[in-house]
């Protein structure tokens, strides 16, 4: 386990669009492995690559304990609906925002095997996957939040 440094907002790095991973091997594995045990650490719900430094068209999603999403070269093949949910971002700590998501959302992706998968989301673990999505194209949620503001943290 290796828990990598986490890319913050201001950096150039997380606007940048992400190239497609050409192949799923050992060393994307153990870099989604990476990914996961620094989301964790941080106690995120999803964490993409450019996060940690990597221009690769992947990200790593946990809504729900024992639930681990590995997604590569994602495609969003279908949407339906709206929801409008409180987000926040690892690379823009302590602060959070409302973002208008699709209800529903059916991707297309390899997973950590190289294998096609298809993963169909509602609710939270979309907006998850949305969000996620976003970070491959250079794109973070307070470009569309149009409330983001900071957490106050409640002193004992
Ligand atoms: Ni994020």
């Amino acid at each position: 386990m290796a828990l990598r440094n986490i890319v913050l907002e201001g950096d150039p790095i997380l606007r940048k669009k992400c190239r497609p991973v050409e192949k799923v091997d050992d060393k994307i594995r153990m870099i989604l492995d990476d990914m996961v045990d620094t989301m964790h650490d941080a106690s995120g719900v999803g964490l993409a690559a450019p996060q940690i430094g990597m221009l690769r068209r992947m990200f790593v999603v946990s809504t729900e304990p024992d639930e681990i999403y590995y997604v590569i070269n994602p495609e969003i093949i279908e949407t339906e609906g709206e929801q409008e949910g409180e987000e926040g971002c690892l690379s823009v700590p302590n602060y959070s925002g409302t973002v208008s998501r699709p209800q529903r959302i059916k991707i297309k992706a390899l997973d950590r095997n190289g294998e096609e998968q298809i993963i169909e989301a509602e609710d939270f673990l979309a907006v998850a996957m949305c969000h996620e999505y976003d970070h491959l194209d250079g794109i973070l949620y307070i470009d569309k939040a149009e409330d983001v503001h900071e957490i106050v943290m409640e002193e004992e």
